[in-house]
């Protein structure tokens, strides 16, 4: 995941008592076993939505197992179980991390750039570790390293399912090389957990994927639904090369919404208010840098003016900085919807919180109290509610005695869901003019140009919207949220619950919006003892080989599950 924050909510106090757990454990079944319709036994749902008070806010699926069953099916069940399927998965994971597929920030362009070479032993260690896949399934090279799968369906009238994962991973400095317990690229296996850059961002995704199909393929699977995979190459690096390529070879091949849903990696499993949640990521906050430019008349230093454009500039960020963005909660933000999954659920839940949620009214929207109530959890929290301002660069003058021209300032921005980057100009532009009437300067607001006794304000390429956010809404029809929330049931349990999880960082998943509206970023992995997110992105990175394992049973399930359902 590039610049990987997640939606990790405020970790559990421990449980009042065990009696609280236990009661909340018996009134929670005691919800799904008697508020349930009469269903056939594939229905998903376990609540219909009736439009009452009472209605449940964060009903859960039921367990969804494939229905179409076959000997050699049965057969690979028990195989996902067995230790020799186990030693099988931990060399082609810790094969796969061997291979240091880093990808770095200057990289030149393919092809010319040597250090994108290192591709080419990747993929070829994947087509002699899944000879099935490449025996059968159709592979497109997209840009020379995108890997695009093809298993075509029999049916064509059924949009696809679209898997992905990226090859790349963020380089390791060789100043920290010599910290790592054992070393960063050896895919070391301890007992427990493959070791090395990327064993769990990402390349645990992409191999379980593998797994899933080729096993799919020996067990003599024929899917109706076409599945495709589409593995990217530089995602860490913002994915223009590969996800850029293979998105828009997509869109040209297929058309507009063309997917009926997308899983890539994400947000995973854990504990919020002392139970554990699945959160698939359905949102991502927006991105823009905006620069500010202060140009003022220079001078010898001898005979200064009371001010100059750097502090023009610093009054600018001061006023900035003491006007940041209020938390808020959309009524599209996923992370409402895991407070009420907390108060309908969690033992340990704040009464406080569910006593704004109960009153909650968008009327009410002047200062969004139960934002802030909520946001009191930390900054971790705060931001998944709230546009972030950060000044992060500035640079002015470049001589002593010398007046400074001309003064710039970058100002990152991470966009709250339900907003946009029109909100983010709107308020640096009425800041910025208050300053520019101050001093006499013209403002140039996102409007181009830069002049001479100026504020320009401009904002960078790099921008990005808040994504849309994919429906999760449980309702009596199957949904792509539904089949994937069932999944995550049939292999852990009803305990486990399922909320929509909302995304600080961006994945691959950027370029795609075009072609499904149901984009899931989500790591099925879970190990339950296993704490935080395996060090991604730093030293000692890991994966529990037990979540490896049941990764790539979610997918054996979820691609047959989507293969079964009517959407
Ligand atoms: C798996 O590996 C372990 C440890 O290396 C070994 O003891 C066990 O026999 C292996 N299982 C199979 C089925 O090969
Ligand atoms: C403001 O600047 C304009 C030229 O840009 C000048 O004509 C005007 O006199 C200035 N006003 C003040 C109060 O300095």
């Amino acid at each position: 995941m590039e610049k990987k924050q997640l939606a990790n909510p405020p970790r559990a106090h421990p449980p009042r008592s065990l009696h609280a757990v236990i009661f909340m454990l018996v009134a929670a079944s005691w919800l799904i076993f008697f508020q349930l319709p009469s269903l056939s036994p594939t229905s998903f749902y376990t609540k219909s939505s009736h439009p009452t008070n009472n209605a449940p806010k964060c009903p859960q699926v039921r367990p969804l197992f494939p229905s179409h069953k076959t000997p050699a099916l049965d057969a690979i069940d028990s195989f996902l179980q067995s230790s020799d399927f186990r030693n099988k998965s931990i060399a082609r994971l810790s094969g796969a991390v061997q291979i240091p597929t880093e990808s770095f920030d200057d990289f030149g362009k393919v092809g010319e750039d040597p250090r994108w070479e290192v591709f080419f032993p990747f993929a070829k260690y994947l087509e002699e570790t899944f000879p099935l896949i490449h025996a059968t399934l159709q592979l497109e090279k997209i840009n020379t390293h995108g890997l695009l799968y093809t298993w075509k369906g029999s049916d064509e009238t059924l949009k696809s399912t679209l898997l992905m994962a990226h090859q790349d991973v963020v380089p390791v400095p060789e100043a920290t090389a010599k910290e790592w317990t054992h070393p960063p690229f050896s895919g070391f296996y301890d007992g427990k957990y493959v070791w090395g850059r990327g064993a769990s961002d990402c390349k645990n995704q992409l191999i379980a994927i593998l797994e899933a199909v080729e096993l799919l393929i020996q067990a003599d699977f024929k899917p109706k639904r076409t599945l495709i995979l589409s593995f990217g190459f530089d995602e860490e690096i913002s994915g223009q090369d590969g996800a850029g390529h293979l998105a828009p070879y997509l869109l040209a091949k297929y058309g507009h919404n063309s997917m009926a849903v997308i899983v890539d990696e994400g947000a995973g499993t854990a504990q919020a208010w002392g139970v554990p949640f699945a959160m698939p990521g359905v949102a991502e906050k927006g991105y823009v840098d905006v620069d500010i430019v202060v140009r003022m008349p220079g001078g010898h230093s001898s005979i200064p003016p009371p001010h100059n454009g750097i502090g023009v500039a610093s009054e600018l960020i001061t006023l900035i900085e003491a006007d940041p963005y209020e938390p808020r909660l959309d009524d599209e933000n996923p992370y409402l919807e895991l407070l009420y999954c907390g108060a309908e659920h969690a033992p340990d839940f704040p009464p406080k919180l569910k006593g704004l949620l109960g009153k909650r009214s968008r009327k009410s929207w002047k200062k969004d109290e139960l934002a802030v109530e909520a946001s009191k959890a930390g900054p971790e929290i705060k931001y998944l509610m709230t546009t972030s301002v950060a000044v992060d660069i500035i640079a002015g003058g470049i001589k002593t005695n010398a007046l400074p021209e001309r003064t710039q300032v970058t100002i990152n921005h991470r966009i709250n869901v339900g907003s946009d980057s029109s909100v983010v100009f709107q308020k640096l532009t009425k800041l910025a003019a208050t300053v520019a009437e101050k001093y006499n300067l013209t403002l140039h607001a996102f409007e181009g140009k830069e002049g001479p006794e100026s504020i320009t304000l401009t904002h960078r390429d790099t921008i990005l919207e808040p994504a849309p956010v994919s429906p999760t809404k449980i309702a009596k029809a199957a949904s792509p949220y539904s089949v994937l929330s069932g999944t995550t049931k049939a292999l852990y349990g009803e305990e486990l619950l399922v909320s929509p999880g909302i995304m600080t960082g961006n994945t691959d998943t950027k370029y795609y919006w075009d072609l499904s509206d149901h984009i899931f970023r989500y790591g099925p992995g879970w190990d339950k003892e296993q704490e935080g997110l395996g060090n991604i992105h730093t030293v000692d990175e890991k994966v529990g080989v037990h979540a490896h394992i049941d990764s790539v049973r979610w997918f054996w399930m979820f691609v047959r599950n989507m293969d079964e359902v009517e959407l």
